[in-house]
């Protein structure tokens, strides 16, 4: 890496550009203004300057509701009109463009010569891999997945993946980056398709499909399994600290040793299901059984109220 002497401090970042600006654009858009960084962004699309000015002024109550406003301004940002512009001079980059390499690349291709020598480069991508998105940039050891979770304006997981030559420092800045702007980020140590957390849910998601097909619940059951079950726990603490919790007194030793069996033999029976037409369409109907009507907007409504509250309770306020 060059002149590491030049580079904002992680926890002094004054300005940062956001490019794509479609739902985890905007997202990270009102994010970085919350906690007083101002933000140039830019979208090949000119609607989007309509859309990241809705989509801010609508995420602003939630963020204050939280704490995470400490008198910054909704208004200090602006939409440019090229990737080159919006990256110059800016400490760090947040790179939100569609999922697919060639876009990503092309894109990668237009800024590595304006990026600043010292700014970073963090891709939100759910999917792509680091070593193949960052080949051949001169910028390339400045350059490191920084994956939110939807919303990124309150979703505070942010998964931090390096590729092949993403420099040590430039994992080490964006984990404190991320940490000094409120986020909780974590450190995935390999590259793996969906990185940990959608890895996560996948698996997950795989049983969810499964017992469906099945016939073991419908899919409204399935969903109140985790809802009214585990899931409460999990917002608290994850699966490991929770069997920790689940051995007694023994803690994860003897939770192991009386469940160790078990869980053989619950894996081995476990399936892997195709998404089939079928399958799909039986997933579709449950779900619109299970909305009973509500709508996507309400749906979300409903999942913010109980889900503010909760990031209330579990989050700490940054800085
Ligand atoms: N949607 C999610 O739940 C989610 C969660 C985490 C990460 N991500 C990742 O975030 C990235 C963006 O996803 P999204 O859901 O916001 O997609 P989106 O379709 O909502 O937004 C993509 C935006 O990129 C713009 N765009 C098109 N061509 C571009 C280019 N060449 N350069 C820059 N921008 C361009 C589009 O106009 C659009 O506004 C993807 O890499 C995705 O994997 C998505």
């Amino acid at each position: 890496m060059t002149q590491t002497g030049a580079r904002a401090g992680a926890d002094t970042v004054k300005r940062a550009a956001v490019l794509g600006a479609g739902t985890i654009g905007a997202s990270w858009t009102a994010w970085f203004l919350a906690r007083g960084i101002s933000v140039t962004v830019w979208d090949p699309r000119p609607e989007a300057e309509a859309y990241v000015r809705r989509y801010v002024a609508e995420a602003w109550p939630a963020m204050s509701r939280i704490g995470m406003i400490d008198g910054a301004s909704p208004d200090a940002w602006q939409f440019v009109a090229t990737a080159e512009a919006a990256v110059e001079g800016a400490d760090f980059v947040q790179e939100n463009a569609p999922e697919r390499l060639p876009i990503k690349r092309e894109l990668y291709a237009r800024i590595d010569g304006v990026l600043g020598a010292d700014a970073i480069l963090a891709s939100s991508t759910s999917g792509l891999i680091m070593t193949e998105m960052q080949a051949g940039f001169r910028s390339a050891a400045r350059m490191a997945v920084g994956h939110p979770f939807n919303p990124p304006h309150l979703i505070p997981l942010v998964e931090v993946v390096g590729g092949k030559e993403t420099a040590p420092e430039t994992i080490a800045w964006c984990l404190e980056f991320y940490r000094a702007i409120g986020k909780k980020p974590i450190h995935i140590r390999k590259e793996a398709p969906g990185h940990l957390g959608n890895r996560l849910q996948a698996a997950l998601w795989r049983e969810a499909v499964s017992a469906v097909v099945t016939g073991l619940a419908s899919v409204e059951d399935v969903d109140t399994a985790i809802s009214a079950g585990p899931g409460l726990r999990w917002a608290a603490m994850g699966p490991h600290m929770t069997f920790h919790l689940g051995g007694g007194e023994g803690g994860m030793a003897h939770m192991m040793e009386q469940f160790r069996p078990v869980f053989e033999t619950w894996w081995a029976s476990m399936t892997t299901p195709e998404l089939t037409d079928d399958t799909i369409r039986q997933i579709v109907e449950g779900v619109a059984a299970e909305a009973k009507g509500r709508s996507i907007a309400e749906l979300a409504a409903e999942r913010d109220r109980i889900l503010l509250p909760l990031l209330e309770l579990t989050q700490g306020k940054p800085r």
